[in-house]
């Protein structure tokens, strides 16, 4: 077996995180080229339930900057925050004389139908962007305070930030950042019982060794943790429940069944 090179493969298998990039602003072919590639994006049921806000306001991408608490976000050459958009539908159906009452569009289905084509549209413009030799970063930081980016960018109701993506020139050559083998992360037909890894950190044991040494531009000064000492790190994270609005994933009916 082997891997079949073509540019677009080759696009994805050298994909990497960027996080600096100079000063050379993204030109109008490109900011077209880019936006056009996410809207060709699937979108469930057609209901085009995303939409993009471009930051070109340099203060605007400050604060979005202090709200990741990530410095970097304001010297991108382009910053758009994606969003589920239900806003727009519901106005539809509105003029359309239905009842808000009547309405489905807060279902838990709904949002997640908005998240799904929202990073859709988002991974779409990434690699748009890095096909054409730019370096991207996707931001879950903004989720930080949601109602902070909610009330900086004037969302509307039915409207909840997803991610940033910063787009700019790279300035900078990261190594690709290793992945665990695949049959840990690609399974046949069912999810393989427990019993095929008794003990999976065991398992990962090459793949955290591979992520430990890896070289991580981000913060060149600290050593980068195994996989699944970030794993361990991160199991305890308060933060989490804040960018969730508050709600665990659990009490929000997002998870598996027997999670
Ligand atoms: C949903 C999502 C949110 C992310 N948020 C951030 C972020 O806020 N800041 C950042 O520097 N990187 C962010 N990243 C990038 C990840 O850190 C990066 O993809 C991961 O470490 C793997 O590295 P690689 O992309 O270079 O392979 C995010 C990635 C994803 C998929």
């Amino acid at each position: 077996m082997a891997i079949i090179h073509n540019p677009t493969i080759d696009t994805l298998l050298n994909r990497r995180t960027i996080r600096q990039w100079t000063d050379q602003a993204l030109s109008a072919d490109e900011i077209e080229t880019i936006e056009t590639a996410a809207q060709r994006a699937a979108t469930s049921q057609f209901l085009n339930a995303w939409s993009a806000i471009r930051i070109t306001d340099k203060d605007i991408a400050l604060k979005l900057a202090s709200i990741g608490n990530q410095p970097y976000v304001a010297q991108a050459g382009a910053l758009y925050i994606f969003i589920i958009d239900n806003h727009r539908n519901v106005r539809i159906a509105r003029e359309a004389g239905i009842d808000d009452a009547d309405m489905t569009f807060d279902s838990d289905y709904t949002f997640t139908q908005g998240q799904n084509d929202a990073v859709l549209a988002l991974h779409a413009m990434e690699t748009a962007a890095e096909s054409l030799g730019l370096g991207t970063v996707i931001l879950g930081c903004i989720l930080n305070d949601s109602r902070a980016v909610i009330d900086t960018l004037h969302l509307p109701e039915y409207t909840v930030p997803v991610l940033g993506l910063a787009i700019g020139h790279p300035a900078q050559e990261p190594t690709l950042k290793p992945r665990m083998p695949r049959e840990l992360q690609f399974f046949n037909n069912v999810y393989p019982d427990d019993s095929t890894t008794p003990n999976i950190t065991e398992a990962l044991a090459d793949f955290d060794n591979a992520v430990s040494h890896y070289y991580d531009l981000r913060f060149p000064d600290q050593p980068v943790h195994a996989f699944t000492e970030q794993v361990v790190a991160q199991s305890t994270d308060t933060a989490r429940l804040k960018k969730s609005f508050g709600k665990p994933a659990r009490a929000q009916g997002f998870t598996g069944r027997s999670f």
